[in-house]
């Protein structure tokens, strides 16, 4: 498998329910290394920009709305094929979808209300880290667990 970089967010709701931890805590045990981090409140312009491929949608304005409307935490994830892993490990966007044992299965009820945000594709997720993060703030680093995850 190749290794790839996937742009993650723990959306507003997270932090206010104090649950980031254990969010975190998920990604880092499933194996992905965390390459950048860092908290933020998403200007809208960045928010529109972000979510630019719903313009238009029924639900755009509300999404806009609801990831602006406090801080989130905005990561880059790195390892083998953690695109479609960490797609795998959010589970289904629609909340009644989304299987036990899978984050958006164990922390929420409502899809408007999604609690993590996975680059779906190679494309989505370079744009997506190139609009949250500056090269200089992707840290490159080993942890030395590579034959054990
Ligand atoms: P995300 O972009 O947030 O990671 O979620 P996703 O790829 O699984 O789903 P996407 O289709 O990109 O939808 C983005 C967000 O829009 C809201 N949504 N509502 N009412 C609806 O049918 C509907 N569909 C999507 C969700 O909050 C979803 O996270
Ligand atoms: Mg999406």
């Amino acid at each position: 498998m190749a290794i790839e970089r996937t742009f993650t967010m723990l959306k507003p709701g997270v932090l206010s329910r104090r649950i980031a931890g254990e969010i975190i805590s998920r990604i880092e045990r499933k194996g992905f290394d965390i390459i950048a981090a860092k908290l933020m409140r998403i200007p809208r312009a960045l928010a529109e920009a972000h979510y630019e491929e719903h313009r238009g949608k029924p639900f755009f304005d509300e999404l806009v709305a609801y990831i602006t409307s406090g801080p989130v935490v905005a990561m880059v994830l790195e390892g083998d094929a953690a695109i479609s892993m960490l797609r795998k490990l959010c589970g289904s966007t629609k909340a009644e979808e989304a299987a036990p044992g899978t984050i958006r299965g164990d922390y929420a009820m409502h899809t408007g209300l999604n609690i993590i945000h996975a680059s779906d594709s190679v494309a989505s997720a370079e744009r997506e880290i190139g609009l949250f993060f500056k090269p200089e703030e992707i840290i490159d680093w080993k942890d030395g667990n590579d034959g054990w995850i």
